[in-house]
């Protein structure tokens, strides 16, 4: 087991201690759901609810990927303390294996009118940050160490992405 540290590669099938919202169901059971440590709002793109992001590299029960719409890693569900069901109780260091090396939002592929409107604006938020520095592989939102993808530099929490040659964001789309 090994303590996820900055800029340490993980491997599939190897356990690491990672942050977890334990969660409380309508029948009484809880569960840990790995998560990116920072709770926050995103009241620029529609949200402003405080929430913690999914880290959907790490294993959680099958029930609790279903209730969060896990898909190869990734999620548009965030886990929101104000929530009743699942219920969130706290914040736990746990021991969970690697299941996968990416993770990341979602976004919907039929938006309704409210989710246009939400991701029109986080089109505008993501165009504040082109051109800005990445160095350390640390996002410019919030400091989250940002993962490889396809040649690209991407967060995980709101999917800045980034050229790994300039390190600096990029347009989500641009090769
Ligand atoms: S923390 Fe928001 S995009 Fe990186």
């Amino acid at each position: 087991m090994k303590p996820v540290n900055s800029f340490m590669e993980i491997e599939p099938g190897r356990c690491y201690e990672r942050p977890c919202a334990i969660v409380r169901t309508s029948d009484g059971r809880e569960y840990a759901i790995p998560v990116f440590d920072h709770l926050h709002a995103d009241p620029q793109f529609g949200f402003p609810h405080k929430h913690y992001h999914i880290d959907g590299r790490f294993y959680m029960e099958p029930r609790m990927g279903h209730e969060y719409r896990l898909h190869a890693g990734h999620t548009s569900a965030v886990i929101r303390p104000g929530n009743e069901t699942p219920k969130f109780l706290r914040i736990e260091t746990r021991i969970l294996p690697c299941v996968q090396t990416q993770t990341g939002l979602t976004f919907p592929e039929t938006p309704t009118k409210s989710q246009s409107d939400n991701l029109e604006r986080y089109e505008q938020w993501y165009a504040s940050y082109i051109g800005k520095s990445c160095a350390g592989k640390r996002c410019p939102h919030f400091g989250t160490e940002m993962l490889d993808k396809d040649g690209r530099l991407v967060c995980p929490m709101h999917e800045l992405t980034a050229d790994p040659d300039t390190m600096r964001v990029v347009a989500r789309y641009s090769k």
